[in-house]
């Protein structure tokens, strides 16, 4: 893969000094991953061609009442025919990395071991082709919030841990048919925004809550949002299994051959370091393996204490074991976090003798979906709000103290600017976690259409690009202090159908015309990469 420097040279921009730092930072000869970011039901639409099934976002959006414009990703912005015409834009902006999801519906139609559809394998296929021709090297998603419809009809999607073994042969095909040419994996994006949203408040599918939680015809808020995490953080683990005994392993020694050191974790996990067997073959497992890094993606949040107050300290950590460490632990160190464990007792499940010897093929990098940030307070003494992410983790979750926001506003309603928070989140992961590759998977900025339709104003998003170089900016200190950041993704490449608000918000560096489905670059798509500009410290 190109070196990003390299990668900037052939545009007619000049790389920045931050994305210059960036590189730097990484190793040498650095093929950090500088892109853009994408899901399939978001953008693809098509949404029964070529032998595809429904997936469960297809069905949802189709129910009435559950998307504010009322739209659906039928056609989405029909990414599935013009990809072409996508991979020239982000050759045109310079970049390296694209990140996009598989639709596992599209792969098998029926979510299950069987018939694998051919003509979901070939567009892939020449989707990955047509990427890697460009020198832009794939990030794929096996799931972004969609799963096959019939899965959730037959045994209720994640709540069944049948779905562990169907997800990992839905990976096992994946890996089969597109890791010789994808080196970069994550499993499951944002699993702790599906079971919060899926089986807590209902406001994604199968919109399952109870109680104070949400307005739902079934489900129980207290233990599904458990139960569902459980099987996609065994679903994660059996997929990162498949890859490393079946199609990983050796690229390790293969490094070694080449007499490159590198401190790999995977090495390390497995106690390979000594390990001289498969030495012996050299070629034959060059051959046959391929090498590549497997992660997955969590939303996270900064989460800044409300005050100093000890109680307020002690509640952050709480929430962020709610809701990061809540996945990331279980994958990473074997266990759920002590927090939880206390709270919730039998509502939380228990990790089998098996489970825990799937767990330990861990992950090769921690992918950080990174927008805002919130306050927490402490409740444990006092009433928790209902409705507020975890009541049960005793916290309260806002994002105004004192009448002042935590950061300043945007067009979207959640999304405070913190820029700081970006180092914030990737030392805490450092730090926690030992310092493990990460990838930021996502992080971006949207124009609202319900406030301002204006085109001109949405294409001149100069609020964009500053936006992106204050984040950028804050990666880089983090990456000056040591955090292992091997690549950032800007969500979006093009706007996109944006879940629960459809149309509405522009995540994208391409504005789409919404009537013929024309992209016509933004600012930021031109000068994003263009802008010359130096590294600060973080406020
Ligand atoms: C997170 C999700 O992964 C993505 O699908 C969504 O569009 C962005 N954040 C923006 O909300």
């Amino acid at each position: 893969c190109l070196p990003l420097y390299q990668t900037f040279v052939v545009s007619s921009c000049h790389q920045t000094d931050i994305l210059n730092i960036l590189a730097n930072q990484v190793s040498s000869s650095s093929n950090f991953l500088f892109g853009t970011s994408s899901s399939c039901y978001q953008y693809e639409g098509a949404i029964l061609s070529d032998g595809k099934g429904l997936n469960n976002w297809d069905v949802f959006t189709h129910e009435a009442g559950h998307i504010k414009d009322g739209s659906n990703g039928d056609v989405a912005v029909d990414h599935y025919n013009r990809y072409l015409e996508d991979v020239k834009l982000m050759e045109d902006m310079g970049v390296n990395g694209y990140r996009f999801s598989i639709s596992w519906a599209r792969i098998l139609p029926k979510g299950t071991f069987g018939d694998v559809n051919m003509a979901g394998i070939e567009h892939y296929s020449k989707l990955i082709d047509a990427l890697l021709q460009k020198g832009i090297q794939p990030l794929i998603t096996l799931t972004h919030y969609d799963i096959p419809q019939e899965l959730e009809e037959r045994y209720g999607g994640w709540l069944s841990s049948q779905i562990q073994d169907d997800f990992s042969y839905y990976a096992d095909i994946c890996f089969k048919y597109f890791g010789d040419r994808v080196k970069y994996w994550t499993t499951i994006n944002e699993p702790n925004v599906m079971a919060v949203r899926g089986y807590r408040k209902g406001t994604y599918p199968p919109a399952r809550c109870s109680g104070v939680f949400g307005n739902c015809s079934a489900g129980d808020s207290e233990r599904e949002p458990f139960i569902a995490a459980h099987n996609m953080i065994l679903s994660h683990a059996a997929a990162a299994g498949i890859y490393r005994t079946r199609y990983q392993l050796v690229n390790d020694m293969k490094v070694n051959f080449g007499g490159v050191k590198q401190e790999n974790g995977l090495r390390r996990r497995l106690k390979l370091e000594n390990f001289s067997w498969k030495l012996l073959l050299p070629s034959i497992y060059q051959m046959k393996r391929q090498g590549g890094m497997i992660g997955i993606s969590l939303d996270t949040q900064w989460y800044e204490p409300f005050s100093n107050s000890s109680e307020d300290i002690a509640a952050t950590e709480r929430a962020r074991s709610f809701y990061v460490n809540w996945f990331l632990d279980p994958i990473i160190l074997g266990r759920y976090p002590k927090e939880m464990v206390q709270i919730l007792g039998s509502n939380l499940p228990d990790f089998s003798k098996n489970d825990l010897s799937k767990l330990s093929y861990g992950l090769d990098f921690i992918g950080i979906n990174y927008y805002t940030a919130k306050f927490i307070k402490d409740c444990l003494y006092s009433a928790c709000e209902h409705g507020n992410t975890w009541s049960e983790g005793s916290y309260f979750v806002t994002t105004e103290k004192d009448g002042v926001y935590i950061g300043q506003t945007t067009e979207v309603g959640w999304l405070f600017l913190y820029p700081q928070g970006m180092k914030k989140i990737v030392m805490y992961m450092k730090d926690r976690f030992n310092n493990t590759p990460m990838v930021i998977t996502e992080n971006g900025i949207a124009e609202n259409d319900n406030l301002n339709p204006s085109i001109t104003d949405t294409l001149n998003d100069i609020h964009r690009v500053n936006y992106m170089h204050s984040y950028l900016n804050s990666l880089a200190n983090a990456i000056t202090e040591g955090a292992d950041v091997r690549g950032y993704f800007v969500w979006s490449l093009l706007d996109n159908f944006e879940w629960l608000d459809g149309y509405k918000l522009r995540f994208g560096l391409h504005y789409v015309n919404y009537t013929n489905l024309e992209r016509i670059p933004k600012l930021s798509a031109t000068i994003l990469l263009c802008n010359e500009t130096s590294v600060q410290p973080d406020p």
